[in-house]
């Protein structure tokens, strides 16, 4: 029976290309709830430079900042008002050069966030464009259309907004303007030189500043379809990822992609491009990271996958073969900050946490690069029960209360302590914390063997030292239903997905596992939900 799961793979070391960011694993930093420096109760930069330390501890290679720049906050900093500074909820100029400097000594590189496809409705040129009425040139930067019906009272097209609601907000001059998320969030016109010159001139600008590259909000979203056609169809914010829709995945981004590569391969340093493009299939989602286009794309498809090996297996072979198609490396996502945490999505309670810690170990085996968002190291829960009247997520405000409420998962992080805020700064914290999290602090888990926390630093740290892990191949290996098995040079991984344990012919000698086993002569029997590393 031990045959049955010992590997059969080929050593491929020609699979293996240059290229830190083809098996990295990548820290996403929600700045505002990260580490705050100066009480006001947001975090900041100098609250991520002070912290730095614990990212080095966990052996991430990289972090992916969230927007820092001048936003009125109506969507979290995704709404940018000016490209080039940063907001003063965040710091300054000089803290995020000293964020970059400190980072970059520490061996960390810093990724920050793009947002293309819109501006803030504070952005100079959409001030002008209100200002100057119909003939003001600022117009063309962005979508304005005379709206249908007789006295132009309805919107120019049934495009409805990704947060609820027509994509169009009405002018005082009467005509419309075209908004795929919040009315403070205005789609920029991308057919138009100036809006690509600017943004050539905003990434330089960054990159100047030291940065290792891009994370490209909505990179699917800058060209509309010509005529922007009616879709016909209520409820399009659920067709996303699911269907090419008029104003997403459009073909003609990839030409603003490729231009931008140019511009990151001009550096020195390897400076990268990571594609935040709801794609309807892993192919189409492959095409952003064709050799002349960005390095990465994130695997949306993992994320979203149920909790069932039949799934996981089918997400994983068809990532693979995509992204493998076109010579990229696949990335493995479990949570960010606009969706549910892992731990929830996957049940929630004891039950819900131990496949989170399996789904991280799956995760850090598979071949690629791997992110990992704040607090999933923690295993922090979703916070379901926050009041009303502390949320800020627009999509709360603009949706029918279902869907879209993103500040559960943007709860600030537990440093240490009892009490709240649990050292995230020195003042309070803008949205609560439970009490229960005290239990979860980095403090309280540090130099606990069972914690979560030392799961991910072991997970990381073998991740670095056994060179069958990251960029390269994996075979499939047989094994019961409901488990999952497969081999990487030196290594084999073993989920099982069942609620009850799974008797396993032991592979090998085991590494790491997300819970305790047990061994009747060679037999594991494997627990539910868990993950296991073995040595072979
Ligand atoms: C991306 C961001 C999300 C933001 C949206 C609009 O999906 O991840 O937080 O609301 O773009 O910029
Ligand atoms: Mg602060």
């Amino acid at each position: 029976m031990t045959q049955e799961l010992a590997p059969t793979l080929r050593d491929q070391p020609a699979a293996r290309s240059a290229g830190w960011w083809r098996d990295a694993v990548i820290y996403q930093v929600y700045v505002r709830s990260f580490a705050d420096s100066d009480g006001d109760g947001i975090g900041d930069l100098r609250g991520v430079r002070d912290r730095l330390p614990h990212l080095a501890d966990l052996g991430v290679d990289a972090v992916w900042l969230t927007p820092f720049y001048a936003s009125p906050q109506a969507d979290g900093g995704y709404d940018v008002a000016d490209y080039r500074s940063v907001d003063p909820l965040f710091g300054d100029l000089r803290d995020a050069g000293d964020l970059v400097g400190e980072a970059h000594r520490l061996g960390l590189r810093v990724i920050v966030d793009i947002v293309p496809n819109h501006t803030s409705d504070r952005h100079a040129w959409f001030r002008a464009a209100l200002t100057g009425g119909p003939g003001a040139p600022e117009r063309g930067l962005y979508h304005f259309r005379p709206g249908r019906g007789e006295q132009g009272e309805l919107p120019p097209n049934d495009w409805e907004s990704v947060f609820g609601g027509p994509a169009w907000t009405r002018t005082d001059t009467g005509d419309w303007y075209l908004h795929l998320f919040a009315p403070e969030q205005p789609d920029l016109n991308w057919e138009h030189p100036a809006v690509r010159e600017e943004f050539t001139s905003v990434l330089r600008f960054w990159l100047d500043l030291g940065v290792d590259g891009f994370r490209v909000d909505v990179a699917h979203g800058m060209i509309k379809a010509a005529g922007m056609p009616d879709i016909g169809m209520r409820e399009q914010a659920k067709m996303i990822g699911a269907q090419v829709l008029p104003f997403f995945d459009q073909d003609g981004v990839h030409e603003i992609h490729r231009s931008w590569r140019r511009l990151l391969d001009s550096y020195d340093g390897e400076r990268i491009g990571v594609a935040e493009a709801w794609a309807p299939t892993p192919e189409r989602l492959a095409l952003y990271v064709r050799p002349d286009e960005l390095h990465q794309a994130f695997n949306f498809q993992f994320l979203t996958c149920d909790w069932d090996a039949t799934a996981m297996r089918g997400v994983i072979d068809a990532s693979l073969a995509a992204t493998r198609s076109v010579g990229a490396p696949t990335t493995w996502v479990l949570s960010n900050h606009d969706v549910v945490r892992h731990t929830t999505r996957y049940g929630g309670g004891p039950a819900g946490l131990g496949r989170a810690r399996a789904a991280a170990l799956l995760a850090l085996a598979l071949p690629g690069s791997a992110y990992v968002y704040q607090g999933e190291e923690l295993g922090l829960p979703e916070v379901a029960d926050l009041p009303d009247a502390v949320r800020q997520d627009p999509a709360f405000f603009r949706g029918d209360g279902q869907d879209g409420l993103r500040d559960g998962c943007r709860v600030p992080l537990p440093w240490s302590g009892s009490s709240q805020p649990f050292g995230f700064g020195p003042g309070g914290s803008w949205l609560p914390q439970p009490d229960s999290w005290k239990e979860l602090t980095v403090e309280a888990q540090t130099g606990d063997p069972g914690s979560t926390l030392e799961l991910y630093r072991s997970a990381i740290a073998l991740r670095k030292e056994l060179p069958g892990l990251g960029d390269g191949e994996m075979e499939w290996l047989p094994a019961p239903e409901g488990v999952l098995a497969f081999a990487r040079p030196g290594l084999v991984c073993t989920l099982n997905t069942l609620s009850a344990k799974a008797p396993l012919p032991v592979p090998g000698r085991p590494l790491l596992s997300s819970a305790a086993l047990e061994f009747t002569g060679g037999t594991a029997r494997i627990p539910g939900g868990t993950c296991v590393w073995w040595a072979v």
